[in-house]
C-alpha cells in the first residue's frame, strides 16, 4: 500500500507568539501548535489523552511540556508522552521551517 503524506502550511513562524498555543485544523484533525521558548515548533493532536480529553492548545506551556488545562497532565511535546505518574500518549506530528513557513506534515 503507497503511504499518503500531506504536508500542509500552517503558520508564518514571524507571527505566533512563544509559549501560546495555536489551534489549527487539517482535514478532520485538530492539531495544537506551539512556538517554545528555545524557538522550536511542535504540533500535537489537540487533545489531551485523558478521558475527559482538554484543549492543549490552551495549556500552560514550560520548555518543551505543555500541562493540560483541565487536570494539569505534563505532556512532553517533543515526543507526546504523557509524564509520571500519569500515563499516556498524545500524537505527535513533523514540523519543518522554511523561511517563515511553518508546514505540519501528516502521515
Ligand atoms: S483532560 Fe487533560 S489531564 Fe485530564
Amino acid at each position: 500500500m503507497n503511504k499518503v503524506t500531506l504536508r500542509v502550511k500552517v503558520a508564518q513562524y514571524s507571527e505566533i507568539e512563544p509559549r501560546i498555543g495555536q489551534t489549527i485544523q487539517v482535514m478532520d484533525r485538530k492539531i495544537a501548535l506551539f512556538k517554545v521558548t528555545n524557538g522550536k515548533v511542535y504540533a500535537i493532536d489537540n487533545r489531551s489523552p485523558h478521558p475527559k480529553g482538554g484543549v492543549l492548545s490552551e495549556g500552560l506551556v514550560s520548555g518543551e511540556y505543555v500541562f493540560c488545562p483541565v487536570y494539569d497532565w505534563k505532556i512532553s511535546l517533543v515526543d507526546g508522552k504523557v509524564q509520571a505518574p500519569d500515563e499516556g500518549q498524545v500524537k505527535t506530528y513533523k514540523v519543518e521551517i522554511e523561511g517563515d513557513d511553518i508546514f505540519v506534515v501528516l502521515e
